[in-house]
């Protein structure tokens, strides 16, 4: 028995060897690795695909995973490839962010630029440019003008995503609209069509995250799994089924995988952003980050009425009184929704009713902005297209125009309707090429844009950066009427790691009254503290405080609001358990204050905190916001402790967090 095994394992690896030995002698290996070395990048040919490799400290962390594409009225190009010339260089700058998550940037990369032709005719080109940072890396395919490809009609990126194993993954499917989603997490062999970022938690431990950075005139890249460890790009359709519409020259965008040790390194890493292009707006001084407050929630709460009638929000005696309250907490901003004519009737149904330039009659927008700029507060626009970017268009330059007179330097633009114009989907070619002509001319019109219902943001702030702030994020708005009963307060733990990794998100927390008469089936699931502490989780260059005035007035907790920045100097992570806990500090940005938030989930939580991020030498006044020892998301969302400490660097911080609480700190330098 034992002799017919040996023999069986010797058969076995002679035939191993064999295997091994036609791989290498087919392989062409060229290789690039990060800066610090930890990743190791390796194109290779096999059978005539071209692929590549990646190990992170001597380990796989992609197995070979080809690319491709396959087009229309030509022959895909896919096989039949050869590796032409290689090119390398390095990189490494600082670069100021105008505003964000962290002042200075550092661009570290070493790159390959690896030249791949059609073996057969028609001799087609393109080169693929990796670039290796230290916290993963990105590629991008380039099409030269060529002789051989002028109009190029994509059917299919074939690009592929190999893991050595079945991880587990964080996942938002491609099905559900806006991108409004709330997480799910199983391996990769249950997954559906999912959309970027995706995050896996591998099996050694680490974390991968995978995205896309800057979208130009492309689709959005979605992930479909092939079989139980790997993923094809499936790129978002125009209603004629084809990709992209292309000439070359052009370039597709970046594909990017972000790995770390940690939740905290994937939410730190600033590769996206490194990928983009340069800021395009020279003079950024009207750029600002700012928090608001607005004719909104109400609506939700279907309380007032954004059509016309006896429960108007938007009337120029309750936008007055918006901006009264604002001016007097300094809160820079009021968003006014509902202002303007289309919103009778069946608005997503008759989109074309929108008029950009026309108030609602009980709405004297030039009064209410003449009264906004009198008491310093700014008014926030809303155009909401219902998703007829014709009709949109059509009056976009007029609308921009009328806000830069009336001195509206924000606009929040929203695109309720599943298909733009009854046909295309808002990640499709067509809708990432509407969405940059907004950006570019409210940029014209230096005009700051929030922008709901988008395509998945790929980090375009850097270039545009009046690109304030996006939904695509399952926010606050759902504990408002959602049946399902709104987002567990699981929700916010995941975000930071899994939707946050493509920017800003427009959440709108700041409930303080958690009741809610007309749909008691849904419910802000959190407590007043937590509420707090998203502010630091969750970043954003515009926040709302979503809650009505009244339910802020002479609340100690809204200090806290008022306080706390949308702008900082740095970020860290120092604690997260994606789907347990998270646990972020900002430094402020241009200041020595620190902002600590942390969430959990349903578990009530306890943990410790070095507090050695702090400048030493320096006392602090810790201004804690705590959820009290009875508080409860459920029942008792409302019960807050306040208490004050002076701390420095050497201190340890412990932190008690209710069942859906969490905690809040200002670091307030003492005086
Ligand atoms: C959905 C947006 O997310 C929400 O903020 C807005 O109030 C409504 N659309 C109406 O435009």
């Amino acid at each position: 028995m034992k002799r017919r095994l040996a023999i069986v394992i010797a058969l076995l690896a002679v035939a191993l060897a064999a295997v091994l030995a036609v791989a290498t002698s087919c392989c062409n290996s060229l290789a690039v690795a990060s800066p610090d070395g930890s990743l190791r990048l390796e194109v290779l040919k096999q059978q005539g695909r071209i692929g590549y490799r990646v190990l992170r400290n001597g380990r796989p962390l992609l197995d070979f995973s080809t690319l491709g594409f396959r087009l229309q009225g030509a022959p895909d190009l896919c096989d039949g490839l050869e590796i032409g010339a290689v090119t390398r260089s390095s990189h490494d700058e600082q670069w100021e962010t105008v505003w964000g998550e962290q002042r200075t940037i550092r661009n570290h990369y070493n790159e390959m630029k690896v030249s791949v032709c059609e073996t057969k005719t028609p001799g087609r080109r393109f080169d693929v440019v990796f670039r290796l940072f230290d916290d993963g890396y990105g590629f991008r395919c380039e099409f030269p003008e060529q002789p051989e490809m002028g109009e190029v009609v994509i059917m299919d990126e074939l690009t592929e995503f190999r893991f050595p194993r079945d991880h587990m993954a964080w996942w938002m499917p491609a099905r559900e609209p806006y991108y409004e989603s709330l997480a799910r997490h199983t391996p990769i062999s249950q997954m559906d069509t999912v959309n970027t970022p995706l995050t896996l938690e591998c099996a050694d431990g680490s974390y991968l995250a995978l995205h896309e950075a800057n979208l130009t005139d492309y689709a959005k890249m979605n992930l479909c799994p092939t079989d139980s460890t790997t993923l094809r790009c499936c790129l978002t359709p125009w209603s004629t089924g084809v990709k992209v519409y292309a000439q070359t020259p052009f370039r597709t965008p970046w594909r990017t995988v972000i790995v770390g040790d940690t939740p905290g390194d994937l939410a730190t890493s600033r590769l996206m952003l490194n990928l983009n292009e340069p800021c395009r707006i020279e003079d950024t001084s009207w750029i600002r980050p700012a928090k608001y407050i607005g004719i909104w929630w109400s609506m939700h709460l279907f309380q007032e009425t954004w059509a016309q009638g006896p429960h108007h929000g938007a009337t120029t005696e309750n936008a007055k009184r918006y901006i009264d309250f604002a001016a007097e907490n300094g809160i820079q901003g009021v968003l006014v929704e509902g202002w303007n004519v289309g919103w009778d009737g069946e608005w997503t149904k008759h989109p074309k009713r929108f008029r950009f330039t026309e108030p609602y009659p009980d709405f004297d927008i030039e009064a209410v902005a003449r009264y906004a700029a009198e008491r310093g507060v700014e008014l926030i626009g809303h155009h909401e297209t219902g998703a007829d970017t014709k009709n949109y268009e059509a009056q976009m330059e007029e609308a921009f125009a009328l806000c830069r007179r009336l001195g509206i330097n924000y606009v929040k633009t929203g695109y309720v309707n599943v298909l733009m114009d009854g046909k295309e989907l808002h990640g499709s070619q067509y809708g990432v090429r509407h969405y940059r002509r907004v950006i570019e001319t409210a940029a014209r019109y230096g005009i700051m844009i929030d922008n709901h219902e988008p395509v998945m943001p790929t980090g375009l702030e850097r270039t545009w950066p009046n690109l304030m702030t996006q939904e695509a994020v399952r926010g606050q708005e759902y504990n408002a009427w959602s049946p399902d009963g709104g987002n567990p307060p699981e929700h916010t733990t995941v975000l930071p790691f899994l939707r946050g990794l493509a920017g800003p998100m427009d959440y709108t927390f700041g409930t303080f009254d958690f009741s809610n008469p007309v749909s008691p089936f849904a419910r802000v699931q959190s407590t007043v503290v937590r509420e707090l502490a998203q502010y630091v989780v969750l970043y954003s260059p515009l926040q709302m405080a979503s809650d009505l005035p009244e339910n802020y007035r002479g609340h100690k907790a809204f200090d806290f609001i008022r306080e706390v920045p949308t702008d900082w100097e740095q970020t860290l992570v120092p604690q997260a358990v994606i789907g347990d806990y998270a646990l972020f500090v900002r430094q402020a940005r241009g200041s020595q204050e620190w902002y600590l938030g942390a969430v959990t989930d349903e578990q009530a939580r306890e943990t410790d905190l070095a507090l050695d991020f702090l400048t030493p030498g320096t006392r602090y006044t810790a201004q804690i916001y705590a959820d009290a020892p009875d508080a409860d998301w459920k029942s008792n969302p409302c019960a807050m402790h306040y208490e004050e400490h002076t701390v420095t660097a050497a201190d340890t911080l412990h932190i008690r967090m209710a069942p859906g609480g969490g905690c809040a700190v200002r670091f307030a330098v003492a005086k």
